[in-house]
C-alpha cells in the first residue's frame, strides 16, 4: 500500500512538472517532417560521361563538376546558381581582407545562423509535372536534347540529398576547428532548428561533424514545427508579398536572357511547343540533377553568359522575397536580431509582444533560451538569412537589380550570401586595447593603439568571408579588417526594431507597389 502511495506520488509530481515543462528536446517521432519522397539512388560510375572526350580527367568530388561549358574558360558554373549553389566561400569577399587576431585578443562568443544543406525540389517547383508532360509528349527531341527521348525524372521531394548530408558534416568540422575551444564540456548547449526533415538533419549531421557521433552527449536539440516564426504574431503580409514581390521581375529578366536559347531549343524538340518555361525549368534541373545523381545532361545546355543569367535569376528572387527590395524583408529578419542582441547582452527578449515575430513563450524560459553558452547554433533557410541581414540594416546589399540586367559593382549576389549550407558566422572579440584601425599581416603586439583600454569588437562572417561593418554602418568607422566596436554596434541596432516596423509591415494596411518601389526592406 506505501508502495502504491509512492508510486502514485512520484507520478503525480512527475505529471506536474511534464504539464509545467514539456520535453522541449524530444525530436522523435517527428509528426512535422513535411515532405519525405526519396529519390532514385545515383549510379554515378554507370552514367558519368566524363572525361566528357577530352583528354583530362578530373575525378567526381564527389558531383561530376567538369562538363565542358561554352564560354566558362575554367569557371565555375557551380558558383552561379544561387541558392542552388553547393556550398562554397566566395574567394573575391565582400570588400575587406581578413586578418589574424592581434596577440591577447580573445574571442569569447560565437554566434552562428546556418542554411540547411543541398535537397531535392519542392514540388511547388513543377519540375516532377514538367518532366512528365516531357516524357508524354511523343515529341522526338534531337541535337543537343536527343537525350531527352529516354531521360526519366529521378528526384525525390525536399529531403536532404547526400550532398547536402556532407555539408553540413563538413561545416561542423570546419567550425569545431573554428570555435571548439568556445564548448565548456561540463555541460550540454542547446542548439535550435525546425522539424523540417532537411533542418532536423543538417542540424543532426553539423552536430555529428562538430561533436562526433556521440553529440547527444553535448548537445540537445530545440525543434520547432516549421516554420519557426507561426502563430498570430508571425507575418501576415510577408507570407502575402514573398512571391509576389518577384513574379514580375523575375519573369521579366527570365524572359529576356533566355530568349535566344528557347528559339535554339525550339527547333530541337520536334513536335512539342517548347517555351522560355521550358528552357527555364531545364536550367534549374542542372543543379538539382546535379546534386541529386552527381551528373546532369542539363547542364551543357547553356553557356557561360545564361548561367551567369541564372544566378541574377535568383539574385532578383531573393532580393525581392526577404530583401531589401521586398517590403517586409525587414520585418522577416528581426526575431532574429533581437534574439541576438538579447544573448550579447544577456537579458530575455524584451521586446513589447507582436513586434518582431519573437516566440515569447521560448524566449522568456532558460531553458529553451539559455543565456550562459558561448556558442549559439542555428539552423536555418536561405530567404531567413537574407532576412537577418537585412534586419540588421547591412545596406552593403540594398542595391537594385534592375530587371533589365545587372547593375555595375552589384553586391547582392544570392550563391555568395546562401548557397546550399550557406552561414553567418558572428564572432564578439575582447582585446587588451583598441586595436587599429591599420591591420598588420602578421600575429603581433603591434596592432594596438596605445594608451588605449580594453575594446570589444564584433566580426561579421558569410561563407568564410569578412562582411565590413563599416560598409553598411556610417557610426562604424573604416576599419581594414571590417570590424566594428560593440558598443558603437549595439548603439546602431538599438534602432533596428523601429527600422524594421513590424506591426504596420506585417499587419498594416498598405498595398503592393511596383517592383522597385521599396529600396529598404519596409513599405513606401
Ligand atoms: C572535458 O575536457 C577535459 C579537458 O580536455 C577532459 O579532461 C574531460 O575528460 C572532458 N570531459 C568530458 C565529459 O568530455
Ligand atoms: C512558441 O513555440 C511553442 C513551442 O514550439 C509553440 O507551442 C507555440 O505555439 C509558439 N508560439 C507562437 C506564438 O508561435
Ligand atoms: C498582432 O497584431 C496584429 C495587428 O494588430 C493582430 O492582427 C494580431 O492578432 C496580433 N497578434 C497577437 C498574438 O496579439
Ligand atoms: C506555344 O505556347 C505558347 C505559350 O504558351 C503559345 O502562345 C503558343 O500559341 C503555342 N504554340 C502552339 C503552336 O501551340
Ligand atoms: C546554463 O545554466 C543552466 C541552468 O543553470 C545549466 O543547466 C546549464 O548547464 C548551463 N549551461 C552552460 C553552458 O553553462
Ligand atoms: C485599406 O486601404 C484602402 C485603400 O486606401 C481602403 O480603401 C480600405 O478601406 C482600408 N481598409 C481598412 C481596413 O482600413
Amino acid at each position: 500500500m506505501g508502495n502504491l502511495r509512492s508510486l502514485m506520488l512520484t507520478w503525480a509530481i512527475a505529471t506536474a512538472v511534464e504539464a509545467s515543462e514539456p520535453n522541449w528536446f524530444q525530436t522523435v517521432p517527428d509528426n512535422y517532417a513535411g515532405p519525405t519522397p526519396t529519390g532514385a539512388a545515383p549510379f554515378l560510375a554507370e552514367v558519368n560521361p566524363a572525361p566528357f572526350g577530352q583528354a583530362t580527367y578530373i575525378p567526381n568530388a564527389p558531383l561530376e563538376t567538369s562538363e565542358p561549358i561554352a564560354g566558362a574558360n575554367g569557371r565555375n558554373i557551380f558558383h552561379l546558381m544561387g541558392d542552388l549553389s553547393p556550398y562554397f566561400s566566395p574567394s573575391e569577399g565582400f570588400g575587406v581582407d581578413e586578418y589574424p587576431l592581434p596577440k591577447g585578443a580573445s574571442i569569447g562568443h560565437m554566434h552562428m545562423l546556418q542554411r540547411h544543406g543541398a535537397r531535392y525540389p519542392s514540388a511547388e517547383e513543377g519540375l516532377g509535372a514538367w518532366a512528365a508532360g516531357i516524357v508524354n509528349s511523343g515529341a522526338v527531341f534531337t541535337g543537343e536534347l536527343e537525350f531527352l527521348n529516354d531521360w526519366t525524372y529521378k528526384l525525390g521531394e525536399e529531403i536532404l540529398v547526400p550532398q547536402g548530408r556532407q555539408e553540413l558534416f563538413d561545416s561542423g568540422i570546419l567550425n569545431f576547428y573554428n570555435y571548439g575551444h568556445l564548448y565548456d564540456n561540463s555541460s550540454k548547449i542547446v542548439v535550435r532548428t525546425t522539424l523540417q526533415s532537411r533542418m532536423l538533419e543538417s542540424c543532426e549531421n553539423f552536430l555529428a561533424g562538430f561533436f562526433g557521433l556521440n553529440w547527444k552527449k553535448h548537445a540537445n536539440i530545440l525543434a520547432v514545427i516549421d516554420p519557426a516564426v507561426t502563430g498570430d504574431e508571425a507575418c501576415t503580409k510577408a507570407g502575402e508579398t514573398m512571391l509576389a514581390a518577384m513574379e514580375e521581375p523575375v519573369g521579366t529578366w527570365t524572359e529576356t536572357y533566355l530568349k535566344d536559347r528557347t528559339a535554339k531549343l525550339q527547333r530541337l524538340a520536334g513536335d512539342y511547343n517548347w517555351t522560355v518555361t521550358d528552357t527555364s525549368h531545364a536550367q534549374a534541373l542542372c543543379p538539382y540533377e546535379a546534386i541529386s545523381l552527381g551528373y546532369s545532361p542539363f547542364c551543357q545546355l547553356f553557356d557561360y553568359q545564361e548561367w551567369q543569367g541564372y544566378e541574377y535569376m535568383q539574385d532578383i528572387e531573393f532580393a525581392s522575397m526577404a530583401g531589401f527590395l521586398n517590403p517586409t524583408g525587414r520585418a522577416q529578419g528581426i526575431y532574429w536580431v533581437e534574439e541576438f542582441l538579447a544573448r550579447v547582452e544577456g537579458h530575455f527578449v524584451d521586446v513589447p509582444a507582436n513586434t518582431s515575430g519573437v516566440n515569447m513563450t521560448l524566449d522568456t524560459n532558460p531553458v529553451t533560451f539559455p543565456l550562459n553558452q558561448s556558442l549559439y547554433l542555428e539552423f536555418t533557410h536561405d530567404a531567413n538569412i537574407v532576412s537577418v541581414l537585412t534586419a540588421f540594416g547591412l545596406t552593403q546589399f540594398a542595391d537594385f537589380l534592375p530587371a533589365t540586367g545587372p547593375p555595375k559593382n552589384q553586391q547582392f549576389v544570392t550563391s555568395k550570401l546562401v548557397p546550399f549550407a550557406g552561414r553567418l558566422n558572428i564572432e564578439i572579440i575582447t582585446a587588451p586595447h583598441k586595436v587599429s584601425t591599420r591591420r598588420s599581416r602578421k600575429i603581433s603586439s603591434d596592432d594596438y593603439v596605445p594608451g588605449t583600454g580594453k575594446a570589444q569588437y564584433v566580426h561579421f562572417i558569410q561563407n568564410q568571408r569578412t562582411i565590413p561593418l563599416h560598409a553598411s554602418f556610417k557610426e562604424c568607422e573604416y576599419r581594414e579588417d571590417g570590424w566594428c566596436e560593440l558598443e558603437t554596434f549595439l548603439k546602431v541596432q538599438k534602432q533596428s526594431l523601429a527600422n524594421a516596423e513590424y506591426p504596420y509591415a506585417c499587419f498594416g494596411n498598405w498595398t503592393m507597389k511596383e517592383y522597385g518601389a521599396a529600396r529598404d526592406g519596409v513599405p513606401v
